[in-house]
């Protein structure tokens, strides 16, 4: 999740994902931007699809007749369309309109083992984006290498706490992935220097090169490691499969319980986000009971008050 566009989000959610199933493990990808640029970076005919996104958070399908399984060994797919722009508009006046997805992908995620649901935000903090931080069990970030790159991040910031804090929800912030990394300028390695005095530990080691086979392979309708294998964007996205692998799930909240096995789900780049294994992506416990509008009013909020308190305006 990030909602500044073009840093990475969908590449995160493509490559991580692949090089997890790679690595044996079981992931679905959600795509959460009616740009529909996950499905269409996995070759997939979005125009010709009668269930997506859309038809799943509007009730008329089910995850499991949305789902396009296997689409690649390891890989699955909730495709988007681009009628899933008009799905803010058509939920904005349900009650429980941010715990929809949630709500859709329980059954699924309860009869099938994915070891990961990632999920890919689009570039803003309206309700699709609400939808999959309260589906999500942590966020990762993608962030562009570049000046201005924590600009708008203390929003960011604020809605994952508020969700915490007012839905009761154990979502946690697993990681930052540095992307569009430039190891020839000073501003790149400046800027990932920035990032970890201000996000410590949680930035990834594993960097993502800025790449042009990277920037080539959606058109092919191809992962990194079908269309350039043994190239550098292939290294960095095994390298942050493995350290995502290695770090496991985030550790509990200060002072909560023990969250059992790895998060469920993750708001990849935008949800990945990546995020968790073996299980489904069940609400946290007492999340129905809380205030969903509040959550949703803050996202469209257009002040934060903490801004300069956590997050520099500039890097
Ligand atoms: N590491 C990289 N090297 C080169 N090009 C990249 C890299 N990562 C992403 N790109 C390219 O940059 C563009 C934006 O990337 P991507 O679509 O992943 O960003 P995004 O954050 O999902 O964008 P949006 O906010 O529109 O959803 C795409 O054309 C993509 O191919
Ligand atoms: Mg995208």
């Amino acid at each position: 999740m990030n909602q500044k566009g073009g840093v990475g989000k969908t590449t995160c959610a493509v490559n991580a994902g692949a090089a997890l199933a790679a690595r044996g493990q079981r992931v679905l990808l959600v795509d959460m931007d009616a740009q529909a640029n996950l499905s269409l970076h996995l070759g997939i005919e979005v125009h010709r699809l009668e269930r997506t996104v859309y038809t799943l958070l509007l009730g008329q399908s089910t995850a499991r007749e949305t789902a396009l399984l296997d689409v690649r060994p390891g890989i699955s797919v909730l495709p988007a369309s681009i009628d899933l722009a008009g799905a803010e508009v058509e939920l904005a006046g349900r009650i429980g309109r941010e715990t929809v997805l949630r709500a859709a992908l329980a059954p699924f995620l309860g009869e099938e083992r994915f070891d990961f649901v990632l999920l890919d935000c689009p570039p803003s903090l309206g309700l699709l984006s609400l939808n999959a931080l309260v589906a999500a069990r942590e966020v990762f970030i993608p962030l562009q290498t570049e000046f201005f790159a924590l600009q708008g991040m203390s929003r960011l910031l604020d809605v994952v706490e508020l969700i915490r804090g007012r839905l009761g929800h154990t979502l946690e912030i697993t990681g930052i992935i540095p992307t569009l990394y430039d190891s020839r300028t000073n501003l790149s390695r400046e800027v990932v220097s920035e990032i970890a005095r201000y996000f410590g530990k949680k930035v990834y080691k594993a960097l993502i090169h800025s790449t042009v086979k990277l920037a080539e392979c959606p058109s092919h309708g191809k992962t990194i490691f079908e269309y350039a294998p043994g190239s550098r964007g292939a290294k960095d996205f095994d390298k942050l499969a493995r350290e995502i692998l290695r770090r496991g799930p985030p550790g509990p909240p200060e002072g909560a319980a023990a969250v059992p096995g790895r998060a469920e789900a993750a708001a990849a780049a935008s949800a990945p986000g990546a995020a968790g294994a073996a299980g489904a992506a069940e609400p946290a416990e007492g999340a129905e009971a809380a205030e969903p509008a509040d959550a949703a009013a803050a996202v469209e909020a257009p002040h934060c008050p903490h801004a300069a308190e956590r997050v520099p305006a500039q890097p």
